[in-house]
């Protein structure tokens, strides 16, 4: 398939909790993140192949300040503080989309707050495209 969704609550989760008090998550919740700096959550995906792929964060800030994250891949920071900014609620999820590169097969990517409020609230991390190639058959 184009593209595989990570449950934020099926990740590794350091200095967070899984919560499901806020509606409109997939799965069975959502990682709330304590609110310090240096709490993140861990994916370790799969990549049929190497070569750039897309990294979409599904999350809700229910702040008006953004709750910047640093993202790392095998452990390197390959974007430091990308934004979280505020969705408006905590009920209502945005998408965080970069483009990183992966090795084939087993990769770890984990997603860092770099400031005292932590990070946002995280429901999921979807590895691959979220938009059709063009060219694709239909
Ligand atoms: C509120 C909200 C949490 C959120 C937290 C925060 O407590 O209910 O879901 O994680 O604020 O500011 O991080």
């Amino acid at each position: 398939s184009l593209a595989t969704d990570y449950e934020a609550e099926g990740a590794s989760i350091s200095q967070g909790v899984v919560e499901s008090n806020h509606d409109g998550y997939s799965g069975s919740g959502f990682v709330n993140y304590d609110n310090v700096t240096g709490s993140y959550v861990q994916f370790t995906v799969n990549a049929s192949a190497a070569g750039a792929t897309n990294l979409t964060f599904r999350f809700a800030n229910g702040t008006t300040t953004n709750r910047p994250m640093d993202i790392a891949v095998n452990g390197t920071v390959v974007r430091s503080g990308l934004a979280f900014n505020g969705t408006g609620a905590w009920t209502t999820w945005s998408d965080a989309t970069i483009s990183v590169n992966l090795a084939a097969g087993s990769n770890t990517i984990r997603a860092t707050a770099t400031t005292a409020n932590g990070g946002p609230n995280l429901d999921k991390l979807t590895v691959g495209t979220t938009t059709q190639p063009s060219g694709t058959p239909v």
